[in-house]
Protein backbone atom coordinates (compact mmCIF):
# COMPACT_ATOMS: atom_id res chain seq x y z
CA UNK A 1 0.00 0.00 0.00
CA UNK A 2 1.35 3.33 -0.75
CA UNK A 3 1.48 5.83 1.57
CA UNK A 4 -0.90 8.59 1.30
CA UNK A 5 -1.18 12.62 1.86
CA UNK A 6 -3.84 14.93 1.51
CA UNK A 7 -3.01 18.87 0.42
CA UNK A 8 -4.62 21.22 1.17
CA UNK A 9 -4.08 24.91 0.63
CA UNK A 10 -5.14 28.69 1.22
CA UNK A 11 -8.63 28.40 2.82
CA UNK A 12 -8.58 32.16 4.44
CA UNK A 13 -10.85 31.33 7.17
CA UNK A 14 -12.71 34.39 8.44
CA UNK A 15 -15.08 34.37 12.22
CA UNK A 16 -18.45 32.59 11.81
CA UNK A 17 -20.88 33.59 9.15
CA UNK A 18 -17.87 35.98 7.77
CA UNK A 19 -17.71 35.89 3.89
CA UNK A 20 -14.15 36.28 2.01
CA UNK A 21 -15.09 38.22 -1.84
CA UNK A 22 -18.80 36.61 -1.39
CA UNK A 23 -17.68 33.09 -0.52
CA UNK A 24 -18.21 31.37 2.28
CA UNK A 25 -14.29 29.83 3.15
CA UNK A 26 -15.42 27.94 5.98
CA UNK A 27 -18.42 25.86 3.89
CA UNK A 28 -15.83 25.48 1.16
CA UNK A 29 -13.34 24.00 3.33
CA UNK A 30 -16.00 21.64 5.28
CA UNK A 31 -17.11 20.39 1.90
CA UNK A 32 -13.24 19.44 1.37
CA UNK A 33 -13.29 17.77 4.63
CA UNK A 34 -16.17 15.74 4.43
CA UNK A 35 -15.04 15.02 1.02
CA UNK A 36 -11.75 13.78 2.80
CA UNK A 37 -13.11 11.97 5.72
CA UNK A 38 -15.55 10.02 3.39
CA UNK A 39 -13.17 8.65 0.84
CA UNK A 40 -9.79 9.20 2.05
CA UNK A 41 -10.19 8.45 6.10
CA UNK A 42 -7.04 5.85 5.16
CA UNK A 43 -4.73 8.87 4.30
CA UNK A 44 -1.50 9.08 6.72
CA UNK A 45 -1.25 12.58 6.92
CA UNK A 46 -3.51 16.12 6.03
CA UNK A 47 -1.27 19.06 5.26
CA UNK A 48 -2.55 22.63 5.11
CA UNK A 49 -0.11 24.79 3.37
CA UNK A 50 -0.79 27.80 4.79
CA UNK A 51 -3.32 31.22 4.70
CA UNK A 52 -5.47 29.55 7.01
CA UNK A 53 -6.58 32.95 7.56
CA UNK A 54 -7.92 35.44 5.96
CA UNK A 55 -6.77 37.99 8.04
CA UNK A 56 -5.01 36.35 11.63
CA UNK A 57 -8.11 36.84 13.55
CA UNK A 58 -8.03 34.61 16.92
CA UNK A 59 -11.80 33.66 15.83
CA UNK A 60 -10.85 32.34 12.38
CA UNK A 61 -8.42 29.71 14.05
CA UNK A 62 -11.42 28.76 16.35
CA UNK A 63 -13.54 28.02 13.22
CA UNK A 64 -10.46 25.50 12.05
CA UNK A 65 -10.45 24.47 15.41
CA UNK A 66 -14.68 23.04 15.30
CA UNK A 67 -13.77 21.94 11.87
CA UNK A 68 -11.39 20.02 12.64
CA UNK A 69 -12.89 18.37 15.96
CA UNK A 70 -13.54 14.67 14.59
CA UNK A 71 -11.98 14.95 11.93
CA UNK A 72 -10.26 11.12 11.31
CA UNK A 73 -6.79 12.23 9.71
CA UNK A 74 -3.88 13.51 11.67
CA UNK A 75 -3.31 17.00 10.63
CA UNK A 76 -0.05 19.25 9.79
CA UNK A 77 -1.39 23.06 10.01
CA UNK A 78 1.40 25.33 8.39
CA UNK A 79 1.65 29.39 8.06
CA UNK A 80 1.17 31.85 5.73
CA UNK A 81 1.37 36.10 4.87
CA UNK A 82 -2.46 35.91 5.98
CA UNK A 83 -1.79 34.36 8.90
CA UNK A 84 -0.74 35.94 12.46
CA UNK A 85 1.63 33.64 14.34
CA UNK A 86 0.83 34.09 17.65
CA UNK A 87 -3.02 34.32 17.37
CA UNK A 88 -2.25 30.75 15.61
CA UNK A 89 0.28 29.07 18.51
CA UNK A 90 -2.45 30.57 20.84
CA UNK A 91 -5.34 28.26 19.25
CA UNK A 92 -3.16 25.32 18.02
CA UNK A 93 -0.19 24.92 20.82
CA UNK A 94 -0.28 21.21 19.70
CA UNK A 95 1.45 21.88 16.57
CA UNK A 96 4.86 21.72 16.34
CA UNK A 97 7.35 24.67 16.12
CA UNK A 98 11.02 24.84 16.15
CA UNK A 99 13.26 26.04 18.86
CA UNK A 100 13.22 29.67 17.93
CA UNK A 101 9.52 29.35 17.97
CA UNK A 102 8.67 29.40 13.82
CA UNK A 103 6.18 26.40 13.10
CA UNK A 104 8.21 24.60 11.56
CA UNK A 105 8.30 20.88 11.81
CA UNK A 106 9.39 17.21 10.31
CA UNK A 107 8.23 13.60 10.02
CA UNK A 108 8.22 10.65 8.42
CA UNK A 109 5.89 8.99 5.90
CA UNK A 110 7.56 5.68 5.37
CA UNK A 111 11.17 6.46 3.64
CA UNK A 112 9.88 10.14 3.39
CA UNK A 113 11.07 12.68 5.44
CA UNK A 114 8.18 15.48 4.66
CA UNK A 115 9.50 19.15 6.19
CA UNK A 116 7.08 21.73 6.91
CA UNK A 117 8.58 25.34 6.41
CA UNK A 118 7.13 28.58 8.07
CA UNK A 119 7.30 31.27 5.46
CA UNK A 120 5.57 34.24 7.21
CA UNK A 121 7.51 37.59 7.53
CA UNK A 122 4.90 39.04 9.24
CA UNK A 123 2.67 42.45 7.75
CA UNK A 124 4.42 41.51 4.52
CA UNK A 125 2.68 39.75 1.37
CA UNK A 126 6.19 38.22 0.42
CA UNK A 127 7.48 35.00 2.29
CA UNK A 128 11.22 34.83 4.17
CA UNK A 129 13.06 32.10 5.78
CA UNK A 130 15.45 33.90 7.27
CA UNK A 131 19.05 33.02 8.66
CA UNK A 132 17.75 31.47 12.00
CA UNK A 133 14.93 29.09 9.72
CA UNK A 134 17.31 28.63 7.00
CA UNK A 135 19.64 27.24 9.34
CA UNK A 136 17.43 25.02 10.95
CA UNK A 137 16.64 23.93 7.46
CA UNK A 138 19.96 23.06 6.72
CA UNK A 139 20.02 20.47 9.74
CA UNK A 140 16.90 19.20 9.24
CA UNK A 141 17.90 18.26 5.66
CA UNK A 142 21.31 17.25 6.95
CA UNK A 143 19.62 14.43 8.97
CA UNK A 144 17.51 13.12 6.04
CA UNK A 145 21.31 12.63 4.36
CA UNK A 146 20.28 9.88 1.39
CA UNK A 147 16.72 9.61 1.95
CA UNK A 148 14.03 11.77 -0.04
CA UNK A 149 12.47 14.81 1.02
CA UNK A 150 9.07 16.63 0.44
CA UNK A 151 9.04 19.70 1.30
CA UNK A 152 6.08 21.88 1.96
CA UNK A 153 6.22 26.11 2.05
CA UNK A 154 3.42 28.64 1.40
CA UNK A 155 5.49 30.62 -0.88
CA UNK A 156 6.92 29.52 -4.27
CA UNK A 157 10.17 29.93 -4.35
CA UNK A 158 9.77 31.25 -7.96
CA UNK A 159 7.32 30.78 -10.63
CA UNK A 160 7.71 32.43 -14.32
CA UNK A 161 5.00 33.96 -15.79
CA UNK A 162 2.85 35.35 -13.15
CA UNK A 163 3.31 39.38 -12.85
CA UNK A 164 0.80 39.71 -9.92
CA UNK A 165 3.38 37.72 -7.52
CA UNK A 166 6.51 39.19 -8.81
CA UNK A 167 7.20 40.68 -5.61
CA UNK A 168 5.19 38.59 -3.21
CA UNK A 169 7.09 35.42 -3.95
CA UNK A 170 9.49 34.12 -1.76
CA UNK A 171 12.70 36.54 -1.16
CA UNK A 172 15.14 33.62 0.59
CA UNK A 173 14.98 31.99 -2.91
CA UNK A 174 18.80 31.74 -3.54
CA UNK A 175 19.94 30.30 0.12
CA UNK A 176 16.84 27.70 -0.04
CA UNK A 177 17.78 26.30 -3.77
CA UNK A 178 21.37 26.54 -3.06
CA UNK A 179 20.27 24.29 0.69
CA UNK A 180 17.82 21.92 -1.39
CA UNK A 181 20.66 21.09 -4.25
CA UNK A 182 23.16 20.00 -1.63
CA UNK A 183 20.47 17.82 -0.46
CA UNK A 184 20.25 16.72 -3.84
CA UNK A 185 17.23 14.48 -2.98
CA UNK A 186 14.64 16.53 -2.61
CA UNK A 187 11.68 14.98 -4.22
CA UNK A 188 8.54 17.61 -4.55
CA UNK A 189 7.87 21.02 -3.43
CA UNK A 190 4.24 21.40 -2.33
CA UNK A 191 3.22 24.92 -2.37
CA UNK A 192 0.38 27.58 -1.76
CA UNK A 193 0.25 31.49 -2.23
CA UNK A 194 -0.96 31.16 -5.87
CA UNK A 195 -4.38 30.72 -5.72
CA UNK A 196 -4.33 28.54 -9.17
CA UNK A 197 -3.12 25.27 -10.00
CA UNK A 198 0.41 25.42 -11.13
CA UNK A 199 3.21 22.76 -11.84
CA UNK A 200 6.27 22.12 -13.44
CA UNK A 201 9.87 22.38 -12.15
CA UNK A 202 12.12 24.60 -10.20
CA UNK A 203 16.20 23.46 -10.69
CA UNK A 204 14.85 20.51 -11.65
CA UNK A 205 12.93 19.94 -8.72
CA UNK A 206 8.98 18.91 -9.72
CA UNK A 207 6.22 21.19 -7.63
CA UNK A 208 2.82 21.56 -7.27
CA UNK A 209 0.66 24.57 -6.44
CA UNK A 210 -2.87 23.77 -5.22
CA UNK A 211 -5.69 26.11 -6.39
CA UNK A 212 -6.94 26.42 -2.43
CA UNK A 213 -10.39 25.59 -1.16
CA UNK A 214 -11.74 29.36 -1.25
CA UNK A 215 -11.47 32.41 -3.96
CA UNK A 216 -8.85 31.43 -6.60
CA UNK A 217 -7.31 33.11 -9.48
CA UNK A 218 -7.12 33.00 -13.34
CA UNK A 219 -3.53 32.50 -14.74
CA UNK A 220 -3.68 35.90 -16.36
CA UNK A 221 -0.32 35.64 -17.61
CA UNK A 222 0.64 39.42 -18.59
CA UNK A 223 -1.90 40.75 -16.46
CA UNK A 224 -0.35 42.12 -12.83
CA UNK A 225 -3.96 42.49 -11.55
CA UNK A 226 -5.39 40.23 -9.33
CA UNK A 227 -8.60 38.83 -10.67
CA UNK A 228 -10.49 36.10 -8.28
CA UNK A 229 -13.09 33.68 -9.53
CA UNK A 230 -15.19 31.63 -7.63
CA UNK A 231 -13.43 28.24 -8.30
CA UNK A 232 -14.40 25.20 -7.25
CA UNK A 233 -12.62 23.95 -4.64
CA UNK A 234 -9.90 21.20 -4.62
CA UNK A 235 -7.53 19.12 -2.68
CA UNK A 236 -4.33 16.82 -3.93
CA UNK A 237 -4.27 13.13 -2.96
CA UNK A 238 -0.01 12.74 -2.49
CA UNK A 239 0.31 8.59 -3.07
CA UNK A 240 3.89 7.53 -2.14
CA UNK A 241 4.12 3.95 -4.30
CA UNK A 242 7.89 3.61 -4.30
CA UNK A 243 9.66 4.85 -6.30
CA UNK A 244 7.42 7.16 -7.51
CA UNK A 245 5.02 9.75 -6.22
CA UNK A 246 1.49 10.01 -8.17
CA UNK A 247 -0.10 13.00 -7.52
CA UNK A 248 -4.01 13.55 -8.26
CA UNK A 249 -6.38 16.36 -7.88
CA UNK A 250 -10.34 16.50 -6.33
CA UNK A 251 -12.36 18.71 -6.90
CA UNK A 252 -15.35 19.36 -4.72
CA UNK A 253 -17.91 18.49 -5.47
CA UNK A 254 -17.16 16.84 -8.94
CA UNK A 255 -17.14 19.85 -12.01
CA UNK A 256 -19.62 18.25 -13.84
CA UNK A 257 -23.21 15.42 -13.21
CA UNK A 258 -22.27 11.87 -13.73
CA UNK A 259 -23.01 11.62 -17.42
CA UNK A 260 -22.33 8.08 -18.25
CA UNK A 261 -20.39 4.81 -16.91
CA UNK A 262 -17.20 3.71 -18.42
CA UNK A 263 -17.90 -0.18 -19.95
CA UNK A 264 -21.65 0.63 -20.30
CA UNK A 265 -23.26 2.01 -23.02
CA UNK A 266 -23.69 5.61 -23.87
CA UNK A 267 -27.68 6.77 -22.90
CA UNK A 268 -28.79 8.67 -26.31
FE1 LIG B 1 -3.85 32.86 0.03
Amino acid sequence: MPAKLIHLTDPHLVGPGGRVHGLDPRARLKACFDHIAANHADADLCVISGDLSDSGQPESYGVLRDLLDGFPLPVRLMLGNHDARAAFRAAFPDQPVDPDGFVQSVTDLDAECLVFLDTLDGGHLHGRLCERRLAWLSVRLDEAAGRPVSLFLHHPPLVAGLPHFAHIMLVDTAPLMDLLRRHGRVRHLFLGHLHMAVSGTMDGIPFTVGRGTCHQMQPTLDDPRATFVDGTPSYTVALYDDPDLILHEVEVPARGPVVGLAGQPAQP
